[in-house]
């Protein structure tokens, strides 16, 4: 399992999140049981209060909608549900995130309809089907697509790497040249992609997917990929003009190499403010699972302009269905990466 600092995942026991002010926790207890339930909320409320956190974020694994059957058992303990990734090849099992955010830490109603509106406009559109992602991909002609997974960045990339990271997050909770090093030091866990121009040998955009396994009470074990990092030059527009779209195709890539790996679950936790991510994540054949609330504190940069004082920012969920990643293996096999 990833390095907990660096890790998007987190952990398979309750995490104390000083940073975040957050306890976080992906809970393998396979949930088909109020009983069940009543103790991993109890548990997480217990490790939330002896930590005195503002917010505590649960993963749960069931066969079933807890919504459906276990609603007021959440709402009567205070949490609430606020995603659900059913990717459709677990045999039905899906991963709900289950979400309590103490009295300083709620959504304000403007904030909440902005970005509200932001993922109506998003998924208002036509979801582009898969052979005009690749054509696409296909027509880039002044990019290279490179899986840099467990190969080492050469020095010139990781400092245009490191640049670019400033470039886009000028604050962050953690240091992206460590992370760099864990990347290659552990290519079991992390892969990465990038997209290199033709014209000045510089890396363009980035995106890296961290993968862990999670075996559940009941013996199954699903592999998950969350994406982490995508993020492009900002400084490029001038000399390449279709610099426009390369954060799309590093995901989509990226897609395509966790399909080839047999990831159950492939995801990503995507600001609720920012309008390119989460238009990118729907235009490459993500759906829409719900948002996470207030759930982390990243850089502060945003597009929606906040009206509340909180620092700390909402996450929108967005997973692949199986069928559409299905078909992402297939267009891969026309196009391997480099
Ligand atoms: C995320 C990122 C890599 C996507 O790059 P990309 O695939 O080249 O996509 P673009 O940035 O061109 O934008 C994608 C879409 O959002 C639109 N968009 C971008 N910013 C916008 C804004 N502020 N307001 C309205 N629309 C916006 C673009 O017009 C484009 O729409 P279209 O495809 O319908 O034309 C890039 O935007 C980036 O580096 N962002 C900063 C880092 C970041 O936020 N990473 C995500 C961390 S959660």
């Amino acid at each position: 399992m990833a390095d907990r600092q660096f890790s998007a995942f987190g952990s398979t026991e309750p995490l104390f999140d000083p940073k975040g002010d957050r306890i976080r926790w992906c809970c393998p207890e396979f949930v088909d049981d109020a009983g069940k339930l009543t103790r991993i909320l109890e548990t997480a409320r217990h490790a939330g209060a002896s930590s005195g956190v503002s917010r505590i974020s649960l993963r749960a694994f069931s066969d079933i909608d807890l919504a459906e059957h276990f609603r007021r058992l959440i709402v009567g303990s205070g949490f609430r549900i606020e995603a659900v990734i059913d990717p459709g090849r677990t045999d039905g099992c899906r991963m709900t995130y289950l979400g309590w955010c103490g009295p300083g830490r709620q959504d304000h109603d403007t904030d909440a309809e902005a970005e509200r509106l932001l993922v109506k406009s998003v998924t208002s559109q036509r979801m582009p089907e898969i052979h005009e992602l690749q054509q696409e991909v296909d027509a880039q002609e002044v990019f290279d697509l490179v899986d840099y997974t467990g190969k080492p960045f050469a020095p010139s990339d990781a400092a245009d790497l490191v640049a670019m990271h400033r470039q886009n997050f000028p604050r962050f909770p953690y240091d992206f040249e460590q992370k760099l090093d864990i990347l290659r030091q552990q290519p079991e866990t992390y892969l990465q992609v990038v997209l290199r121009s033709r014209l000045d040998g510089k890396i363009h955009a980035f995106s890296n997917l961290e993968l862990n396994t999670v075996r559940l009470s009941d013996g199954r074990a699903f592999v998950l990929a969350e994406y982490d990092n995508t993020m492009k030059r900002t400084d490029a527009r001038k000399d390449h003009p279709t610099v426009d779209g390369t954060g799309r195709m590093v995901r989509l890539q990226l897609a395509r190499l966790a399909a080839a790996r047999g990831v159950d679950f492939c995801y990503s936790e995507s600001r609720s403010s920012l309008v390119a991510i989460n238009r990118i994540s729907y235009q490459i054949g993500m759906h829409y699972g719900g948002k996470l609330l207030k759930h982390l504190l990243i850089s502060g940069e945003t597009d929606i302009e906040y009206r509340a004082p909180s620092r700390f920012e909402s996450m929108n969920i967005w997973f692949f269905e199986t069928g559409r990643l299905a078909s992402l293996i297939q267009a891969a096999l026309s196009q391997p990466c480099q």
